[in-house]
């Protein structure tokens, strides 16, 4: 387009009539499924590699990478449990690594409380793209370039477009336990009808033949208030002692 065609007497500018777009619309993804892509996957590090270039749903724009799951244990093979978040935050995304924010440094301290090795589990979540919207820092309404990015909730479609690398990760590493941390991946593991509130600290057996077991996670303790956040720990600390005896009894 010429200088000339933005003038305003231009006949027919380009786009006229058209409502000013704010942001450029998406380009439709035709990528394959994550299904299709996580197939040929025969290691953890294959996977990791494909799932870098996933464009299974439209999270990738607005995320700086694919923040896929890790654990110490996972090149000798002895990865016994794995707890499954539900989606990187800020730091992850950054990093490139889950849970190594906030959340990540809590749940940290609760493992080693509940007696459980780091070193013997490996953490991801059931959404590998962190979901975010820009703080609203001018008020209601306004959707602007906020500096600060504020954790947006994974929708059913989303989940579901992911779920291909959560299954990948689980059949190659055949954990004895699955610990669910928070309400998104016990439902999405544990069906619909799966209340943390009810069923925490439940051990019970789901898809893939693996045994699971489900917690709260641990961004809810640290959004606890004052008088009860010592209690949302210790509750958490104890959903997490019954998978360390899950182990223990293996
Ligand atoms: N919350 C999650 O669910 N996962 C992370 O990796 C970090 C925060």
């Amino acid at each position: 387009m010429t200088q000339d065609s933005l003038l305003p007497d231009d006949p027919e500018p380009e786009g006229a009539g058209m409502p000013l777009a704010l942001e450029p619309e998406p380009e439709p993804d035709d990528s394959p499924p994550a299904r299709v892509l996580a197939e040929g996957a025969r290691s953890l590090g294959d996977l990791r590699a494909t799932a870098a270039g996933c464009r299974a749903c439209h999270l990738w724009r607005d995320a700086t990478q694919t923040v896929f799951g890790e654990g110490p244990a996972e090149e000798r093979g002895a990865v016994r449990m794995v707890l499954i978040g539900e989606q990187p935050g800020d730091s992850e995304d950054v990093e490139g690594r889950p849970f190594v924010g906030p959340a990540g440094a809590l749940l940290d301290r609760a493992l080693v409380d509940a007696g459980i090795d780091r070193a013997q589990t490996y953490v991801t979540n059931t959404v590998k793209h962190f979901k975010w919207t820009p703080k609203d820092v001018r008020g209601p309404g306004f959707r602007g370039t906020g500096k600060r990015r504020i954790h947006a909730k994974p929708n059913a479609e989303e989940i579901s477009a992911c779920r291909p690398w959560l299954d990948a990760e689980l059949a190659l590493l055949r954990p004895e336990l699955v610990v669910c941390l928070g309400a998104t991946a016990a439902q999405a593991l544990l069906g619909k009808a799966f209340r943390v509130t009810r069923q925490r600290g439940e051990v019970l057996d789901g898809p893939g033949g693996y045994r699971y077991t489900a917690t709260v996670h641990p961004s809810s303790v640290l959004r606890a208030d004052d008088a009860t956040r010592a209690a949302a720990y210790d509750g958490l600390v104890a959903d997490l002692r019954v998978a360390a005896q899950v182990l223990a009894a293996a």
